[in-house]
């Protein structure tokens, strides 16, 4: 880990997500029709079934995930949620701060590629809604993935909610009418970003399916991986062990 060095290489998307407007949690739930919550509450819960005592969350964003793991979890682990757009961890601190008393969570601005945390030092891993950002045509695909493994102490956990393919031809077919006719026009006409919805929909459309994912995850390097699929495959919660 080169903790203090400055990242070289380019940080693909931030702009978009610097970007990002104010109504960002509702854009969320607008063009998932609400099902962004429950799908989070997911990999929360599939992050807490070890009783994980240091936890990640990746790509925070607003801080979503972290915090609903704080709300679920019947004990007190030390919740981190990281992420390189200040906007955002802006949003997230100001949500964490309405939790109950005594909840162990901070925010940490830092590129994924390069996280400022010793080897080995997170019991799991998570991420929502952010995967596909992280390796979708990203040129640090690679970085990404080894700096998870690097953090995560040996058979930790990564779970991962992220969308997906559905398995039917006929649902498939559906569900990118539904990123097309409904995703991309509500979510530029409530954000204004074009580039933001059009980047989602067609990354979107492209994804892997749930078992291109999990092929994926044990070429990256873990021993297991297991899939949920959501919605008839539109999204789908990945549980990756070290
Ligand atoms: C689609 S949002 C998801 C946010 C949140 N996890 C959620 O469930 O709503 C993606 C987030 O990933 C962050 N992000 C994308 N690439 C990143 C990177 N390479 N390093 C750090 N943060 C990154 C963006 O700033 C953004 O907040």
């Amino acid at each position: 880990m080169a903790e203090n060095q400055p990242l070289q290489k380019p940080k693909p998307l931030h702009r978009i997500f610097t970007a990002i407007p104010e109504r960002y949690d509702l854009i969320n739930h607008v063009i998932t029709l609400g099902m962004d919550t429950g799908w989070r509450k997911q990999a929360a819960l599939a992050c807490l079934t070890s009783r994980p005592q240091r936890i990640l969350d990746i790509c925070c964003g607003t801080g979503d995930l972290a915090i609903a793991i704080a709300r679920l979890a019947d004990y007190n682990p030390e919740i981190t949620g990281v992420d390189y757009s200040q906007p955002m961890l802006d949003k997230a601190a100001e949500k964490a701060g309405k939790l109950a008393e005594g909840k162990n969570i901070k925010f940490v601005n830092s590129e994924i590629a390069q996280l400022p945390f010793p080897d080995g030092w997170f019991d799991c891993v998570g991420i929502s809604f952010a995967f596909r950002n992280l390796t979708y045509k990203n040129p640090l695909v690679q970085e990404h993935l080894d700096e998870v493994l690097r953090v995560l102490r040996p058979g930790g956990k990564y779970v991962i909610v992220e969308s997906s393919q559905p398995k039917s031809a006929l649902m498939r077919m559906l569900d990118h009418l539904y990123l097309r006719l409904w995703v991309f026009p509500s979510g530029l006409l409530i954000s204004g970003n074009k580039a933001a919805y059009k980047y989602l929909v067609e990354s979107a459309e492209h994804f892997f399916s749930a078992e291109e994912a999990q092929e994926f995850l044990i070429k990256a390097g873990f021993k297991q991986a297991a899939y949920k699929r959501l919605f008839f495959g539109a999204a789908a919660v990945y549980v990756a062990i070290k």
